[in-house]
């Protein structure tokens, strides 16, 4: 049997229930899609999406240098530096396969301008145990201004799956008390 064009008049508009049910979906999509724009205005853990363009090489490049003038320690198991940005400026974080360079600290009640990007693939800023998701890709360097609220050690995990050690994707931030 081949497949042909139904006879003219096949349509009938749904009725009862089924239009019911077609109903409260649309309703439902309208809501969510009110509540998009509410919670980015309303919400307090929302960027706006502030992003500039950057080769992965230049961003390497200004991390390098942040690491070298802000360097307060080397973590004893990684290895890693563990870099303390001043408040009020700039702070960077470089995602690559896999792995979140340096190690933040950061203080209390102060504010960053937390620069974030990938030197080679799509990745995933996932703030535990925090409920903060944002995209890290190379070419874009995203700009989060955020004020940590509470101390303590905070884990970033990946959340784009980004080959074999995505698993193994962890990075650590540092909120301390008082100032530096
Ligand atoms: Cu990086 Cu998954």
């Amino acid at each position: 049997m081949s497949i042909h064009c139904p006879a003219p008049g096949w349509f009938r508009a749904p009725g009862g229930a089924e239009r019911t049910w077609v109903g409260l979906a649309l309703g439902w999509c309208v809501v969510l899609t009110i509540m998009m724009p509410f919670w980015h205005l309303r919400g307090k853990q929302n960027s706006s999406g502030e992003a500039y363009a950057v080769t992965p090489a230049k961003f390497a490049e200004r991390v390098s240098k942040f690491v070298e003038t802000n360097e307060v320690a080397k973590d004893e198991d990684s290895g890693y530096p563990i870099v303390e940005p001043t408040p009020g400026g700039d702070a960077y974080l470089q995602a690559q396969m896999w792995t979140w360079y340096p190690i933040l600290k950061l203080r209390k009640g102060e504010t960053y301008r937390l620069h974030i990007s990938s030197l080679d693939l799509q990745h995933g800023f996932s703030l535990l145990p925090l409920n903060m998701n944002f995209q890290v890709l190379p070419g874009y360097d995203h700009v989060l201004t955020l004020t940590p609220t509470l101390a303590g050690e905070y884990r970033v995990i990946c959340n784009e799956f980004c080959g074999i050690g995505h698993h193994t994707m962890t990075g650590v931030i540092l909120v301390e008390e008082g100032s530096p």
